[in-house]
């Protein structure tokens, strides 16, 4: 059985007080057994998270990180840093990262080294934009995400590993893709991955979709074969959305 996960991305958003408060929610309310909730605030929440999720099954997760242990990268946070305040998810390869901090597939896959290396697992995401899309191209672009991203991995380094396939053109725009959509790129995704790595490896493999997922589209997402869950962003900013999204399995 594939593992069922919904990872909310609080991206750039609420202060500590803020973010503690929405946390208490979140915790406060039922998720059902079986899903693995996940939440990823800025990195400036995550110690303090730690110590308040320290009872609860729900997981932490970081937005970001790079690819050096330590050393002079100003501004940066290394994935054992991250170990060591409890983080257990590092999403990589955001398409926001991606489109505004210029990080490629290549580079990103140092980052995915780095972050197996540290006992943490990467949430890796690919999708393609809009254009790309309308040119017919997406298969192409994120064969080559995936590949570039995570092929250099052996397979119990990519069984660490969860894929976010995340179409740009849906991503806080309040258009999901249809759940036809999503399904066909989910399932090109484990057959990229079994070509490289056989069955056993894809089939053990969660792919969450995300972009635009809100408590009354998720069921119907997350019963595509090939969905294994999402990863929420503007509806991970509201518990009672954040919980609905998580308990649509
Ligand atoms: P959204 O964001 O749910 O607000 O579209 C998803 C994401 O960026 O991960």
């Amino acid at each position: 059985m594939r593992q069922k996960i919904v990872a909310g991305n609080w991206k750039m958003n609420l202060d500590l007080a803020e973010g503690k408060e929405l946390l208490l929610s979140i915790i406060d309310g039922q998720i059902n057994e079986g899903t693995t909730a996940i939440v990823i605030p800025p990195f400036i929440h995550l110690n303090s998270f730690k110590q308040m999720l320290s009872h609860t099954k729900i997981a932490l997760g970081a937005q970001n990180c790079h690819q050096q242990d330590s050393g002079a990268f100003t501004g940066e946070v290394s994935a054992a840093m991250l170990k060591s305040v409890g983080v257990e998810y590092v999403v990589l390869g955001h398409s926001e990262r991606r489109e505004y901090f210029m990080e490629d597939s290549l580079s990103l896959s140092f980052k995915v080294t780095k972050v197996i290396e540290k006992g943490l697992r990467p949430i890796y995401c690919c999708g393609e934009t809009l254009a790309q899309r309308q040119e017919g191209e997406h298969f192409e672009i994120i064969r080559a995400q995936v590949k570039n991203g995570l092929f250099h991995l052996n397979e119990m380094e990519l069984l660490n590993c969860v894929v976010a396939y995340e179409p740009v053109w849906a991503i806080g725009t309040g258009e999901t893709a249809s759940p036809a959509q999503a399904q066909e790129i989910h399932a090109f995704i484990r057959k990229t991955i079994a070509t490289e790595y056989g069955d056993m490896v894809a089939e053990n493999i969660s792919i969450l979709y995300g972009g635009s997922v809100k408590p009354n589209n998720a069921e119907e997402l997350f019963n595509c074969p090939d969905i294994d869950g999402g990863l929420v962003g503007g509806a991970a900013l509201d518990a009672n959305s954040f919980i609905a999204i998580c308990n649509s399995f």
